[in-house]
């Protein structure tokens, strides 16, 4: 009896240590940067924020082009496997091409045209899944698999189309869209802003 209940203490002792020697290792990787804490909650965090750290890059800026620019470059480096990201202007019922990132592409793409035609005259968001079954397409480079076309409206006419390009088929999911929309919101309020 007695050497049953020493026994039992003994095991809460070993599980007890074995816990405390568990705890250390796993805060010395984290302080040693083996093991990164945040690795599953990052992407997680950082797509909730992206509109909010773009209207903080976008403060207080005071000229279209810059704006525009800001945001290309800011979007393009912050997701990921994308391969061309730019906005086409709306002007007298045509786009044409305006601050990118990527390689060159179209330069004018007529309303109702391709899939930034298309959301030019819709003005809803469009995402193609596959490039290659997509009807009325614009295929400026060969490489892209799918694509998500984004209106910029400010006073409820066309502005803008932001086109964000991927070599992967069905790169662009729902929350995505909904995460870019707001960023195309935050573009639109620095806009009316100046
Ligand atoms: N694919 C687009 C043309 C623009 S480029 O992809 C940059 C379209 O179908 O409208």
């Amino acid at each position: 009896m007695w050497k049953a209940s020493f026994l039992k203490n003994e095991d809460i002792v070993v599980q007890f240590l074995f816990i405390i020697i568990l705890q250390k290792s796993l805060i010395e990787n984290i302080y040693l940067k083996k093991v990164d804490k945040w690795s599953i909650l990052n992407p997680i965090v950082e797509a909730f924020m992206i509109d909010q750290k773009l209207k903080a890059l976008l403060e207080g800026v005071k000229e279209e082009v810059t704006i525009l620019s800001l945001s290309t470059a800011f979007l393009y480096h912050e997701l990921c496997d994308v391969n061309w990201l730019g906005f086409y202007y709306s002007k007298n019922n045509q786009l044409y091409l305006g601050p990118f990132q990527g390689l060159p592409a179209c330069i004018e793409i007529p309303y109702g045209k391709g899939a930034c035609g298309r959301v030019a005259r819709s003005k809803e968001p469009l995402i193609i899944a596959d490039t290659h079954e997509a009807a009325n397409y614009i295929a400026c480079h060969s490489e892209t698999r799918s694509e998500m076309v984004l209106p910029i409206i400010i006073d409820d006419a066309l502005y803008a189309i932001l086109d964000i390009d991927s070599v992967s088929i069905n790169r662009f999911s729902e929350e995505d869209k909904q995460h870019l929309l707001a960023c195309t919101y935050v573009i639109a309020a620095s806009i009316k802003s100046i």
